[in-house]
């Protein structure tokens, strides 16, 4: 008998179905139970895996953070396959739960997330790893609750893929969250990308672009601001075209600029707010507004960066990797920026070794990058990925060259990343405390609202350690490093 059941059935919309399923979860499980949640990848996995924790904790289960300490209920990895070396990441660790089940076989394996959408690695999973227990995607994980219930139920594994559901699926409202940081908070305006770059296995894996509700999106707000969250980070694979599907729904338009707008008129309407910073990300600079610009210039309460990746400086490039803007298009958006705003940091993703990328086209690149001067730059080599179209250009670059590109690239960011940082010595900054260091307690680090690091040794005449965490406070800079700074209270 196969000992898979493929649940494709109908996505259930009712959220409420979901949480029936959890009260059927904490019937059968242990208490008790130990569930510990694994994540790869950028902030919308990682936000996933809060709301898979928020369900863990509704079903009974007490969140931990290592099954190799501990002896755990369930494991969930949700992962990334943005580039190759998060999928072998992922594989390298299933073979290595496999020991850990010999010794603990009631151990329930469950993974989730971008790779688990893609039906090569599925087939993977069938055939090498077979004591996975429930697999799943990205569009499913309300469902979650329903399939772990099935599995305690029959002992059998349960698998639910559906990537072909993307344009339909619900975006589900209601879900329990576990937020990882008490003062900063992630907060989805939308799903799902419909902008298809060469290299990109995004919009595979997560479907196409399904807004959120301005309503809904303010609610969660509030909330976040009652409970005294400091900083909020809106989150979408490409924030700048949110509200296009929304009159789909029979929703009023709303374009991302307004969104923002209004979300900053009501907390700034009231005086108790407790949200002080508001950040957002990823912007894609094909769509990015002159409203918005203008939105960001006038409201204070959203942080002096902006992530804008332009992937490559060569406009031949871009136009291989369906950006849909020229390097001109882009540079004329950074001047137009910062003429708003001029002291505004930038940070980009680059993507150095795409298939037919020239010595010429990488040069143009590095042009850019001195042009741009970004604050931080986030450098990819390019992996090819099953499925898009660049994986299977014959123009792929040898190894050796790309190398030798990405270096020549890194040290250039480097010098300029080094330089702006040189510019904070001797002035003061506003900091929202994160935490003390791992490495050191006496240290203690946050962020600027350029989204620099600072590093400080708090002061405990002017406030204790236990009380700093998620503070605004002013720091003098003292000292500087590559991809830090240093200060004093
Ligand atoms: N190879 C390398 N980098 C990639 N990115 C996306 N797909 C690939 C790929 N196939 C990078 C892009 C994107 C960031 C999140 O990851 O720079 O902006
Ligand atoms: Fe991928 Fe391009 Fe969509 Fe970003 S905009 S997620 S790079 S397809």
């Amino acid at each position: 008998m196969d000992t898979f059941i493929n649940l494709n059935i109908v996505p259930e919309k009712d959220i409420v179905a979901a949480f029936d399923h959890m009260t059927a979860v904490k019937s059968k499980i242990p208490s008790p139970a130990y569930a510990v949640v694994r994540t790869l990848g950028c902030q919308m996995n990682e936000h996933d895996s809060e709301k898979l924790a928020g369900m863990l904790e509704n079903m009974g289960y007490t969140i931990v953070d290592d099954y190799k300490k501990n002896k755990v209920d369930l494991v969930i990895f949700n992962t990334c396959c943005i580039r190759e070396n998060a999928e072998g990441k992922v594989l390298g660790r299933l073979g290595e739960l496999k020991m850990i089940k010999r010794s603990n076989p009631g151990m329930i394996l469950a993974v989730c997330g971008c790779m688990t959408e893609q039906p090569h690695i599925v087939d993977i999973i069938k055939k090498k790893h077979k004591h996975v227990n429930l697999v799943f995607g990205t569009h499913d994980i309300y469902r979650f609750p329903a399939m772990l219930e099935k599995t305690l139920e029959t002992g059998r594994n349960v698998y639910d893929i559906s990537s072909t559901r993307g344009e339909m699926a619900e975006v589900p409202e209601g879900l329990p969250i576990r937020r990882e940081d008490k003062t900063k908070a992630w907060v989805t305006v939308m799903y799902g990308c419909n902008n298809f770059c060469s290299y990109c296995i995004v919009p595979y894996v997560r479907g196409r672009e399904r807004s959120r509700s301005p309503q809904d999106i303010l609610n969660e707000i509030m909330r976040l601001d009652a409970e005294g969250y400091k900083e909020i980070t809106l989150l979408g694979q490409n924030v700048n075209s949110y509200g296009k599907d929304l009159a789909k729904n029979n929703e009023k338009p709303c374009s991302f600029a307004l969104l923002l707008e209004e979300i900053c008129e009501k907390l700034e309407s009231n005086k108790e707010s407790s949200i002080k910073r508001i950040r957002f990300m990823t912007s894609h600079p094909k769509d990015l507004s002159d409203e918005l610009i203008d939105v960001m210039a006038r409201h204070s309460l959203i942080c002096n960066q902006l992530h804008l990746p332009v992937q490559s400086g060569s406009t031949e490039i871009l136009k291989k990797m369906n950006r849909r803007y020229s390097r001109d298009q882009y540079l004329a958006l950074v001047d137009r920026i910062r003429a708003k705003m001029p002291d505004i940091a930038l940070s980009t993703d680059i993507i150095v070794g795409f298939p037919g990328e020239s010595e010429e086209n990488f040069e143009d690149t590095l042009s850019l990058v001195k042009q741009v001067r970004y604050d931080s730059a986030y450098t990819f080599i390019y992996s090819p990925r099953v499925g898009t179209p660049a994986a299977s250009s014959p123009e792929q670059i040898d190894e050796e060259t790309v190398k030798a590109r990405f270096n020549k690239l890194l040290d250039a960011h480097n010098t300029i990343c080094k330089e702006i940082n040189d510019t904070y010595l001797g002035k003061t900054v506003e900091v929202l405390v994160d935490g003390p260091s791992k490495n050191d307690p006496n240290h203690f680090s946050g962020r600027t609202s350029e989204n620099k690091i600072v590093n400080f040794i708090v002061d405990e005449n002017k406030i204790s350690k236990k009380d700093i965490v998620g503070k605004l406070i002013d720091i003098k800079i003292t000292g500087i490093q590559t991809w830090s700074l240093d200060g004093e209270m």
